[in-house]
């Protein structure tokens, strides 16, 4: 299976950079910036195609197409292209994300930005990699050296504290903060040490089922906003060095 899911995500990333340099349309989804490419579902098409030629039997969650064989025990959970609005603008900063699940639990994740070609995996148990090599957090322990990053969702939510609240603060503590256009490639860049901390609220299982476990596999921690045990389909996602978890979820939500 992970020579399945390394070769899969290596073709929708062909597809996905040859793309990025042709005409292709632009279409919205729900709300003005919500957008999806002909390429999002050309690429969806080939990686679901793909997996299903070797294991009919398996299930997909997919971002543009939906469903498919829920009750499988195995499934994939597919972002055919994270960061579209980046993409659809002509800015390198997007991925394709695919994680396996085994009876709910995500057993192997891969993350690959064709336009960098940075090629981020693991498989639980097992360790995070980046082109093939180890990959750990960052050691960094005091809070007021931290590089972050977070995103924000289409949809302001009727969340206890406002996205750009908690945006505010952290600048106003003069702290460095990000905010790439891929909650994928941000959970693959805390993964790798680039960023110390990671935070969005309202992601999908998609956009962060490979990058939750590229971070844990790479010694940092993933919870929601109130330190609890996290899920892929938890709308509050924190993720962190580990060493600075605590300290993160004070600057942001006390
Ligand atoms: C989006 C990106 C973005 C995040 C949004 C996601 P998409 O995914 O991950 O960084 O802020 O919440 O929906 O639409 O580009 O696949
Ligand atoms: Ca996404
Ligand atoms: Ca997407």
């Amino acid at each position: 299976m992970k020579e399945v899911l390394l070769q899969t995500i290596k073709a929708a990333g062909v597809l996905v950079k040859e793309g990025f340099y042709q005409d292709f349309e632009v279409s919205h989804k729900d709300g003005i910036n919500n957008l999806v490419t002909t390429i999002d579902k050309a690429s969806e098409e080939l990686i679901v195609n793909t997996i299903k030629a070797h294991y009919p039997e398996h299930g997909f969650v997919g971002e543009e197409f939906g469903n498919e064989n829920e009750d499988a025990a195995y499934k994939w959970i597919i972002d055919p292209i994270d960061g579209t609005v980046n993409f659809a603008h002509h800015v390198p900063l997007c991925c394709i994300s695919i994680a396996l699940t085994h009876k709910e639990e995500v057993i192997m994740g891969a993350v690959y930005n064709p336009m960098m070609d940075e090629l981020f995996f693991a498989e639980k148990g097992k360790g995070a990699s980046l082109n093939e090599k180890p990959i750990r957090v960052s050691t960094k322990s005091n809070i007021e050296q931290a590089f972050l990053v977070t995103g924000f969702p289409y949809h302001f939510p009727d969340t206890k504290i406002h996205p750009l609240e908690i945006f505010t603060k952290v600048v106003a503590k003069g702290l460095p903060v990000r905010r790439l256009g891929s909650a994928a490639l941000d959970l693959c860049w805390v993964a790798c040490g680039r960023f110390d901390a990671f935070w969005e609220y309202n992601l999908q299982a998609w956009d962060i089922a490979a990058g939750y476990l590229i971070v844990e596999e790479a010694g940092g921690r993933v919870s929601n906003f109130s330190n609890q045990p996290y899920t892929i389909w938890d709308k509050e996602s924190l993720a962190t060095n580990g060493i600075m978890h605590e300290a993160t979820l004070d600057l942001l939500f006390s």
